[in-house]
C-alpha cells in the first residue's frame, strides 16, 4: 500500500503489531502472542526485532514482552513506571519515557501520546498500578507517520496528535467493552483523518464485539478501514 511508502505493518491479532521498516529495523508493539486467541500460531516473527514498543501494562499487551525481548535481544520501550516494573521482572534493556516526549530510534521517532484508558497488573490479590496507559506515533524517516492507539476511548485531543503529527496511518482499538467501539473510533477517525485505519482490539474475545465492517459503515470513505487477517501484512 502506497501509504505505508515502504514500511510494513502486520497485525498480530489483538492489539500486536509487528512494524517492519523499509531500512531493517523492526518493531513490534503489545506483543500478546502465547496466550492470545487471534495470534496466527503459524506465524514466524522476524529473528531480528530491535525494540519492543508498549502502549501499558495489562496483560493482553505486555504478556510475552520480556521473554520476546530478551529472545530477540530487543529493548523494551513503555512509560517509566511499567518498564521499571519490567526489569524487575527480567528486561535487560528497556527506555521508560513519559507523555509528549519523544525517544529518536534509528530511523524512526517514537512520541508518547495520550490515551484514556488504565494500566495494571495483579499480582496475587493486589493491584499494582503501572503508571497511565498510552499512545504512540511513530516518524518513520522517509516513512509514513504511524499511531497506534493503544487501549483508549475517544478523546478529543486526537485533534492535538493530529495537528503535531498528522499520521497517515492510525490503529485504533474498535472492540468496544474495554475499549471504544466503532460509534467512537468512526468519531476518531474524523479528529485523526488518516489515510488508512487498522482495526485493532477486536474479536480476541467474546465481549470485544466491534467489528470492521461496522467501523467502515460508519465512515464518509469506508475503504479507508484494513480488512486483514491476523499475520496478513500491509
Ligand atoms: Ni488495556
Ligand atoms: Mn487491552
Amino acid at each position: 500500500m502506497s501509504v505505508l511508502k515502504g514500511t510494513k505493518v502486520t497485525w498480530l491479532g489483538h492489539a500486536t503489531v509487528l512494524v517492519e521498516i523499509a531500512d531493517g529495523m523492526n518493531l513490534l508493539i503489545d506483543p500478546f502472542m502465547e496466550h492470545n486467541p487471534s495470534y496466527p500460531k503459524d506465524f514466524t516473527l522476524p529473528a531480528r526485532i530491535d525494540y519492543v514498543l508498549l502502549t501499558h501494562g495489562h496483560m493482553d499487551h505486555i504478556a510475552d514482552a520480556v521473554p520476546v525481548a530478551q529472545k530477540h535481544g530487543a529493548t523494551i520501550v513503555g512509560i517509566y513506571e511499567l518498564t521499571s516494573y519490567l526489569t524487575g521482572k527480567g528486561a535487560e534493556k528497556t527506555i521508560g519515557m513519559n507523555l509528549g516526549g519523544t525517544v529518536s530510534l534509528p530511523g524512526v521517532d517514537v512520541t508518547m501520546v495520550e490515551a484514556k484508558h488504565t494500566s495494571s497488573m495483579q499480582e496475587g490479590n493486589q493491584i499494582v498500578y503501572l503508571g497511565i496507559a498510552a499512545g504512540l506515533v511513530l516518524t518513520i524517516q522517509d516513512g509514513p507517520v504511524l499511531y497506534h492507539a493503544g487501549d483508549t476511548s475517544v478523546f478529543s485531543d486526537m485533534k492535538l496528535i493530529r495537528e503535531l503529527y498528522a499520521p497517515e496511518f492510525v490503529m485504533l482499538p474498535i472492540g468496544g467493552h474495554f475499549t471504544m467501539g466503532p460509534k467512537e473510533a468512526a468519531l476518531a477517525a474524523e479528529y485523526l483523518a488518516p489515510q488508512m485505519i487498522l482495526p485493532i482490539h477486536w474479536g480476541t474475545f467474546p465481549p470485544l464485539k466491534g467489528t470492521p465492517e461496522q467501523l467502515a459503515a460508519l465512515l464518509p470513505d469506508g475503504n479507508i478501514v484494513a480488512r486483514v487477517k491476523p499475520g496478513q501484512a500491509i
